[in-house]
Order: structure tokens, then C-alpha cells, then sequence
């Protein structure tokens, strides 16, 4: 008997780039794109799947990364923050409502609420606040900044929707 663990090939694509590597399958995504990938905006908080911080985009959907495992993402697209600002290098409107509205306190939680608030507007692209409220209850945020990340997120939404935006937050 060996206490080797075989390796197993992941093929992902990483904010459109694909990417293969050999990965021990008890691998977490979360792990693989910050220690593979050196994809590190996507954070750790409790490894659990509480607190939201590792949220990701995988194949259209927000999940925390800390609770899938790497396999799992095997031919699967996956985008994390550092994919999100536009192709020509100007802020996504959720990064840009985020700075306008004042949406971060230490940011710790912000990659997360971003990925997770990404993925709701493209749910529901005119969400209601209950409906925020209720879209972000998975990402938990140790500063409570929750009334300016709704400010954020609707921010995001009139300028996708091409209404003017509201003033930044107090
Ligand atoms: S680190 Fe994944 S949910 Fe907290
Ligand atoms: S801004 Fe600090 S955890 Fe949310």
C-alpha cells in the first residue's frame, strides 16, 4: 500500500483563457486558482461555504470555491474578479458602482459580493432592493457595509439599463 495520491489532469477555462494542470483531487477550486492559478483576488474566510468571500463565477452560476473541488470544475468556464473589469480596460459597472457608492470598507468580502452580485444582475437585470437584499444573503460582510453594497449593486443596474446614476452614497 502507498500513501502516494495520484494526480489528475483539470482543464479549465480561467477568465477565457484555458488552462490544464495535474491536480491531487482533493484540490479545492478556491486553492486552485489562488495557488495554481496565482488568482488570489478571489479571498478565503472560513472555508465552509458561509461567508461568500470565494464566490466565483463557474459556467454561468455564483459558487463558493472553497466547496467545490478543482475536478469539479474540470471543462467548465470559470471567471473570478480579476476577469471582470471591460475588455478594453475600463472598470465593469458593479467595480465602478462599488467605488462610486462607497460599496467597501476593508474589501475583504468585495471580490465575493462582486462575482455573486455579477451573476444576480444577470438572473434578474432590474432587481428590486429586497430582491439585492435577498441575492447577496449567502456573502457575509464583517464590516456590515450592506447599505452601501445595495447602493452598489443598483448603481450597477441603472447603468446597464442605461438610466442615469444616483449620487454617490453619504
Ligand atoms: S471561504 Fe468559501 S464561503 Fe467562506
Ligand atoms: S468591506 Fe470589510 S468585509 Fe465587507
Amino acid at each position: 500500500m502507498t500513501d502516494t495520491i495520484e494526480q489528475v489532469a483539470v482543464a479549465v477555462t480561467v477568465n477565457g483563457k484555458r488552462v490544464k494542470r495535474f491536480v491531487d483531487p482533493r484540490t479545492l477550486l478556491i486553492h486552485f486558482l489562488r495557488e495554481e492559478m496565482n488568482l488570489t483576488g478571489s479571498h478565503i474566510g472560513c472555508e465552509t461555504s458561509h461567508c461568500g468571500a470565494c464566490t466565483v463565477e463557474m459556467d454561468g452560476l455564483s459558487v463558493k470555491s472553497c466547496t467545490v473541488f478543482a475536478v469539479q470544475a474540470n471543462d467548465t468556464e470559470v471567471n473570478t474578479v480579476e476577469g471582470m473589469a471591460n475588455a478594453d480596460g475600463t472598470l465593469h459597472a458593479l467595480q465602478e458602482g462599488f467605488r462610486q457608492m462607497h460599496g467597501l470598507q476593508c474589501g475583504f468580502c468585495t471580490p465575493g459580493m462582486l462575482m455573486r452580485a455579477k451573476v444576480l444582475l444577470a438572473e434578474n437585470p432590474d432587481p428590486s432592493e429586497d430582491e439585492i437584499r435577498f441575492g447577496i444573503a449567502g456573502n457575509l460582510c464583517r464590516c456590515t457595509g450592506y447599505q452601501n453594497i445595495v447602493k452598489a449593486i443598483q448603481y450597477a443596474a441603472d447603468k446597464l439599463n442605461g438610466r442615469a446614476q444616483k449620487e454617490a452614497a453619504e
